[in-house]
């Protein structure tokens, strides 16, 4: 599968190495140097490329949105027309110095990201993780507990294909229902960021969803 990388950071550049890694024909895009985008490309091997956010999405199957809140107008004017396009966002609606969300309760980021897209397809997923555990989640996928990630989404073909790319990066994906539902998971987001960032055992950190009934 084409995935296009728009925001090529901590979330982008580790997600598009690993989609790299699992067989997909990746391009990162959307940094401030393109030495770094170059780069990200090398080690990612497999094919991997880097080129404008324009060049990321153009014949994408999906693209993931990977920026600050801040950034988003910004990288979704420098990819032009998503119409139709799978948009995977793990890109969460934090204020300028990520101490809280601006937009919840009553939206999501993910909602409020579709209603300026509107003919995409988008898909939240990925968000709900530290960065920092994502090698490690890779690295282990083979083991038979796989940590849970959450997703949600309107569109049954754009989370079928999202599903994949969760369980490409080594997680079992957890169908959390329809878009809104992103209102739960942004939240819980920060739930997750509290532990990993705030507790004494580390950011390499996911989750487990377990159904003791049948
Ligand atoms: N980090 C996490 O653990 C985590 C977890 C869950 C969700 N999220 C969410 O995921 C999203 C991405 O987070 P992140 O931590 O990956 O952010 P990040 O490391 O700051 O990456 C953002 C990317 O956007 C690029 N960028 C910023 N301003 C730019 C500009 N003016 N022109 C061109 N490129 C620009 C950055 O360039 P440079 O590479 O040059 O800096 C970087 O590649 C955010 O919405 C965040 O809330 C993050």
């Amino acid at each position: 599968m084409r995935v296009g990388i728009l925001g090529s950071g901590l979330m982008g550049g580790k997600l598009g190495t690993i989609f790299a890694r699992a067989g997909h024909d990746v391009v990162f895009s959307y940094a401030r140097s393109e030495r770094k985008l170059r780069r990200l490309a090398k080690e990612a091997q497999n094919g991997a490329r880097h080129g404008t956010p324009a060049e990321a999405a153009r014949e994408a199957d999906a693209v993931l949105l990977a920026v600050h809140w801040s950034r988003i107008d910004d990288v979704l004017k420098q990819a032009g027309s998503l119409s139709g396009k799978v948009i995977v966002t793990c890109s969460l609606p934090m204020n300028a110095n990520d101490t809280g969300l601006v937009v919840a309760h009553t939206s999501s980021g993910a909602e409020a990201l579709a209603r300026k897209v509107p003919r995409a397809r988008v898909v939240a997923a990925f968000g709900t993780v530290p960065s920092e555990v994502l090698f490690g989640v890779f690295e282990a996928r083979r083991k038979t507990h796989r940590p849970s990630l959450l997703y949600c989404g309107d569109d049954d073909a754009a989370k079928n294909l999202t599903a994949g790319l969760i369980r490409d990066v080594g997680f079992e994906p957890v169908d959390a229902g329809p878009l809104r539902i992103a209102r739960y998971t942004e939240p819980f987001t920060l739930l997750i960021a509290q532990l990993a960032y705030e507790g004494d055992r580390g950011p390499e950190l996911a989750y487990r969803f377990q159904w003791l009934g049948k």
